[in-house]
């Protein structure tokens, strides 16, 4: 494809997968929260930065190093974030604003700050990584929620905003194993989502994934209720 990506929240996880399968025949651009979250990590062709973006001092600074590293951006994939699952009333202050300002607000002031550079490519993307959570009613999830579900109504404005210049895609997805699950739970897998986001940037323009929903086959969440018939 020979593009330039940028991918946050690239050291493990979802992230980590996209960059490795990316990384075959594009230019990365990898970001964590630190730069020592790599140290065990080597990605070919990739420039790696490491900013704690809970401070949004960290953004500027993110955006001012990418820039002095590249004049401009094909692919942007807004992916770094965390989830806390806790009944909303044993949430602490703390964590709430955690996954407020890293799931949310983060994601929107580098999107704002990096459009510039994708305005230089002839075909830019910006992907955000939602959750089927912003779908769902999932106990537990409240915050969490609340964050993806802001991010996919976000995603869905810019991309009118933005139509005809920038694609704009969202990706949902049902649980991925991103914690070393050995117990075999029927979930899908970090390369899966890697697959899905290869595939969506390598549509050719006009056509658009606006906005895809990922799940395991033998969905064992949300697929029944108390009161469904035994399949
Ligand atoms: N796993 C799932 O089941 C699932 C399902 C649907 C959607 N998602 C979404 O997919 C995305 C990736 O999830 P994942 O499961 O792959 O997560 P993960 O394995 O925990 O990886 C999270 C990534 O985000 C970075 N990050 C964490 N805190 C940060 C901070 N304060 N500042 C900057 N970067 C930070 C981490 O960097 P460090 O290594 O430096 O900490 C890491 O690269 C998230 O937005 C998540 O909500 C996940």
């Amino acid at each position: 494809m020979d593009k330039k990506i940028c991918i946050t929240g690239a050291s493990k996880g979802i992230g980590l997968a996209e960059a490795q399968l990316l990384s075959k025949d594009n230019e990365m651009y990898l970001h964590a929260s630190n730069p020592s979250s790599f140290d065990k990590i080597s990605i070919p062709n990739s420039t790696l930065f490491g900013y704690d973006f809970t401070k949004m001092e960290n953004v500027d600074l993110f955006v001012e190093e990418l820039q002095q590293k590249t004049n401009s951006l094909d692919v942007l994939v807004n992916n770094a974030g965390l989830m806390f699952i806790e009944k909303f009333s044993d949430f602490s202050d703390k964590d709430i604003n955690t996954l407020i300002t890293l799931n949310l607000h983060a994601q929107l002031l580098v999107t704002k700050k990096l459009i510039p550079l994708l305005l230089k490519s002839k075909d830019p993307h910006i992907i955000f990584m939602s959750s089927m959570s912003a779908k769902n009613r999932i106990v537990g999830e409240s915050v969490y929620a609340a964050t993806k579900a802001g991010i996919m109504q976000f995603a869905h404005v810019l991309r009118n905003e933005l139509a005809g210049k920038i694609r704009v895609s969202t990706i949902h997805s049902w649980g991925v194993n991103t914690w070393d699950d050995k117990e075999g739970a029927e979930i899908l897998t970090p390369e899966n989502i890697a697959e899905t986001l290869e595939f969506i940037i390598s549509r050719k323009r006009p056509f658009l994934v606006e906005s895809i929903d990922l799940g395991h086959e033998s969905h064992w969440n949300g697929a029944s209720a108390p009161w469904s018939p035994e399949v």
